[in-house]
């Protein structure tokens, strides 16, 4: 559904409520149906909350690779696609929106510069295939990125669930096979 139209949608239940609530306790306040009601509306916003944090990805031990430097890239990553998700979930704005997505690609960027340069420096034999891999990734952001510029909410939706997808399948399969090699190596 459409991000505005579902706030919009959202508000308007919630005034629906509050004006159901105010008639119930002008009508009774000792009545079930006014207590019920004012329930349901302390409940909103702690069933939204728990909604939304599922969207989220909470850094856990099972994701690490081992080296400390790279734990922390990823775990700054994840922070950052966490703010993005945030931003297009409370819709604070297409300009924040845009200076946070612009924050994950450029960050992104030096990640990938940062584990490249750590291949290279250790001589990783699989070092070309892993570099594609994030050429790879980096082209089909480029893409997601033209598509934001035709249409923004359609784009945002497609690029924080491929980011999300794209993340932790890499880092749980492609990042973790250097791992062995590169603290053998000595990389921290
Ligand atoms: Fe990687
Ligand atoms: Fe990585």
């Amino acid at each position: 559904m459409n991000k505005s139209i579902d706030m919009c949608t959202l508000s308007l239940f919630i005034l629906m409520l509050v004006i159901a609530v105010l008639v119930a306790v002008l009508a009774g306040p000792a009545s079930p149906l006014t207590w019920s009601l004012a329930g349901v509306l302390v409940l909103i916003p702690v069933v939204r909350k728990k909604f939304m944090d599922r969207k989220r990805i909470d850094w856990s031990d099972k994701y690490s690779v081992g080296i400390d430097s790279i734990d922390e890239q990823h775990k700054k990553l994840i922070n950052l696609i966490n703010t993005l998700q945030t931003i297009v979930d409370y819709s604070t704005g297409e300009e924040f929106e845009r200076e946070c997505l612009a924050a994950v690609v450029d960050y992104t960027k030096v990640h990938f510069v940062y584990e490249e340069g750590l291949m290279r420096k250790y001589g990783y034999p699989d070092f070309e295939a892993h570099k594609a891999q994030h050429q790879k990734m980096i082209d089909k952001v480029n893409d997601l990125l033209a598509a934001y510029e035709k249409n923004p909410k359609r784009a945002m939706k497609d690029a924080l669930d491929f980011l999300k997808q794209w993340l932790i399948r890499h880092i749980n399969g492609t990042d973790k096979q250097y791992s062995e090699y590169l603290l053998s190596k000595g990389a921290h």
